[in-house]
C-alpha cells in the first residue's frame, strides 16, 4: 500500500477525513504523540489498527472526540469528578476512563466494560475529528512496544506502506502520551502519568491514587488495570539501563565504558563531564523539556547505532513522574543503583 503524506492544510485534512470515513488508517498529530486513527464505529478499520501496529488483542484503544457532548453517548454516565476534570483540562493531554455505553464496540475496549476518552488540544487533530464526523480510535502511531512517534518522520519510519496516510503537523509539543485516569466508583486512579500532573488533578477533584504499575513492574498474578502497562514499552532497539546515582557516580560509571556503541543519555549540565558518546534529553530540573525530547532522543540514538544507553534517572515529581515512567519501561526496569 502506498502511504500518502498530507499537510495540515484544510484541503489535505479533507482528504484525510475522507480516508477515515471509508475505513482507512491515518496517522495524525496530537499535542502528546502522533496517533494512528480509524473511525471508531468501523469494526474492520479498528481491527486494522491492531494489525498495522502489531498490537496485542487485549490492549484497548483511546477514543478521541472534538466535543464533550459526544462523550455522553459513549459512556453510561459522566461521573461528577470526570465532568470537573473535563471542564478543567479538556481539550488537553488527559484521558478519562469511564463505564462504556453500548455504542462503543468491544473491539475498541478489548471486551472491557470501560472506555478511555480524550479531547485533544491539537487543532489539526480536532479539525480532523470534526471533518471525519466520528470518534477516532487512536493508539500511538508506532510499532507496538517501540518508541512513540513525536514527528511525522517517526510515523513514516514505523508505518510507511502499512497505513493509508500520515498528516504532518510538525513536532508534538508535549512529547509523551496523555495522563490516563480511571474514574468509576472508587477513588480515581492514575494509570499512566503524563503532562497533567497528580497535583493538577487533585486541585480539581481531591484525592486520587497512583496505580502501582506506574513505577513498579507487574507482580505475577496482579490484576493489571491498564493492559498496556504490562508490556515492555517505549523501547528503542538499544538496551536501556537506568542509572540511579549522584552526578559524580554517574560520571564515573559511564566514563568507565569505552565501547563505540555505548551512549550516555544525560542532562545538559552533565555533558561537559562525560567522555563517552553522549546526548542530552534536557536540563536536570526541567521535566517539561525532558518530556518533549525523550522519545525523539531514543529514536536518534537508535539511528546512530547505539547498542547500550546509560540513562540518567530523572526526578520523579510533577511531569517528571511521566518521564521516569517511560524510562522505567524503556529499560524494562533495568536499574543500576550506585
Ligand atoms: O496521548 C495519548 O494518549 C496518545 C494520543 C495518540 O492520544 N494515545 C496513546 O494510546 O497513548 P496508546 O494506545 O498508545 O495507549 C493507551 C493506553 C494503553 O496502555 C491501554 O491499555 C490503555 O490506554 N487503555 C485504553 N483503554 C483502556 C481501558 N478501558 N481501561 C484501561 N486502560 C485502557
Ligand atoms: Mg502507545
Amino acid at each position: 500500500m502506498e502511504t500518502l503524506l498530507l499537510s495540515k492544510d484544510v484541503n489535505d485534512l479533507k482528504i484525510a477525513a475522507k480516508i477515515l470515513k471509508k475505513g482507512g488508517l491515518v496517522a495524525i498529530p496530537t499535542e502528546t504523540v502522533y496517533g494512528l486513527a480509524a473511525n471508531a464505529f468501523n469494526k474492520q478499520a479498528v481491527r486494522n489498527i491492531f494489525i498495522a501496529k502489531g498490537r496485542d488483542q487485549d490492549n484497548p484503544l483511546i477514543l478521541h472526540v472534538d466535543d464533550i457532548k459526544k462523550v455522553k453517548k459513549l459512556v453510561k454516565k459522566i461521573p461528577d469528578k470526570a465532568m470537573k476534570l473535563a471542564k478543567a483540562y479538556w481539550p488537553g493531554p488527559l484521558t478519562i476512563i469511564m463505564k462504556k455505553s453500548k455504542k462503543v464496540n468491544d473491539i475498541v475496549t478489548c471486551g472491557l466494560d470501560t472506555v478511555a476518552i480524550r479531547i485533544p488540544e491539537n487543532e489539526i487533530a480536532r479539525k480532523l475529528i470534526t471533518l471525519a464526523a466520528c470518534p477516532l480510535a487512536a493508539p500511538s502511531a508506532n510499532i507496538s512496544g517501540g518508541v512513540s512517534p513525536t514527528t511525522a518522520q517517526h510515523c513514516i519510519d514505523d508505518l510507511n506502506g502499512k497505513i493509508d496516510a500520515i498528516v504532518d503537523g510538525g513536532k508534538c509539543n508535549v512529547g509523551l502520551e496523555s495522563t490516563i485516569i480511571l474514574i468509576t466508583d472508587d477513588t480515581p486512579r492514575i494509570l499512566r502519568p503524563g503532562f497533567i500532573t497528580k497535583t493538577q488533578i487533585e486541585k480539581v477533584i481531591g484525592k486520587v491514587n497512583v496505580d502501582n504499575a506506574v513505577l513498579n513492574p507487574p507482580k505475577t498474578g496482579e490484576t493489571i488495570l491498564s493492559p498496556g502497562l504490562k508490556y515492555k514499552h517505549y523501547s528503542p532497539k538499544a538496551k536501556v539501563i537506568l542509572i540511579n546515582s549522584s552526578l559524580k557516580n554517574y560520571i564515573e560509571y559511564v566514563n568507565s565504558f569505552n565501547g563505540e556503541n555505548v551512549y550516555a543519555l544525560c542532562f545538559e549540565e552533565d555533558l561537559e563531564f562525560i567522555k563517552i558518546n553522549k546526548m542530552s534529553y534536557g536540563k536536570q530540573f526541567d521535566s517539561i523539556t525532558q518530556a518533549a525530547n525523550l522519545f525523539e532522543k531514543l529514536r536518534e540514538l537508535d539511528d546512530l547505532g547505539a547498542k547500550t544507553i546509560l540513562a540518567r534517572m530523572p526526578k520523579s515529581d510533577g511531569v517528571g513522574l511521566a518521564v521516569l515512567n517511560r524510562l522505567l519501561r524503556a529499560s524494562a526496569f533495568n536499574i543500576i543503583n550506585i
